[in-house]
């Protein structure tokens, strides 16, 4: 399973990236106004900044809802660095400009999928990765992982390459059950990713086994 991290935070990007196991970031809108990132200049070099970091799959989300516009943006960003994926929303247009970045070789994630139609539409127009909200489904008490499995029956059924990407990632065991239903790609925030290495059976073994270490030298 890759491991990509949600955030457009450059410290929790390093923070990632140092523990060895990251393989890529996402961002969108919403996380680069988190970090106060405006105007297209800053933009574009925050983008930059992050593929300094990371080695590859760094996800920038166009803002235009239109072909053209998509288009022109996408190809601006994939201009920047080869990291990047052009991340693309579940709409008509979207569609028309997946299949245009597609067919140019351009990498794509089409985001805000809440459903296995969406996904299948987002895989024949050949977007590299289709990113489900699992987080924002639980929030309105769907069933997230029950999507994940439909989505992965059906790229299975007709060996489509498209990734799942399992976005809106919120805590360990949002993780853990994609991985076992075989979601490719997990995106989620540093602390979801930090999670995994928590249990208070290995802080108080390893605390016995230091205590013990210690009695037996004497010390
Ligand atoms: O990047 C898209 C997705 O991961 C957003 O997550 O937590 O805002 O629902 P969230």
């Amino acid at each position: 399973m890759k491991f990509f991290i949600d955030t457009a935070n450059l410290e929790e990007i390093k923070q990632a990236q140092d523990l060895g196991v990251l393989d890529g970031v996402t961002t969108n809108p919403s996380l680069m106004a988190k970090e106060g990132i405006t105007g297209d200049k800053n933009v574009m070099q925050h983008y930059k900044d992050i593929c300094a970091i990371v080695d590859d799959n760094v996800s920038a989300e166009v803002i235009s809802t239109d072909f053209d516009g998509m288009v022109k943006e996408g190809e601006i960003l994939a201009a920047l660095n080869d990291k990047i994926v052009v991340k693309i929303p579940m709409i008509k247009d979207g569609i028309k400009a997946l299949k245009y970045f597609s067919d140019k070789g351009i990498r794509t994630n089409c985001t805000l999928i809440f459903s296995a139609g969406q996904a299948l539409l987002a895989a024949k127009a050949g977007a590299n990765y289709v990113s489900p909200f699992l987080g924002r489904l639980d929030d309105i008490g769907a069933d997230s992982f029950g999507l994940i499995e439909d989505i992965r029956l059906i790229f299975d059924n007709y060996g489509y390459e498209t990734e799942i990407l399992a976005a809106s990632i919120r805590n360990t065991t949002h993780i853990v059950e994609c991985a076992k239903i075989g979601a490719d790609v997990m995106t989620g925030p540093l602390s979801s990713i930090l999670g995994l290495l928590k249990h208070p059976l290995t802080d108080s073994g390893l605390a016995q086994f230091l205590a013990d270490h210690k009695k037996a030298a004497g010390k």
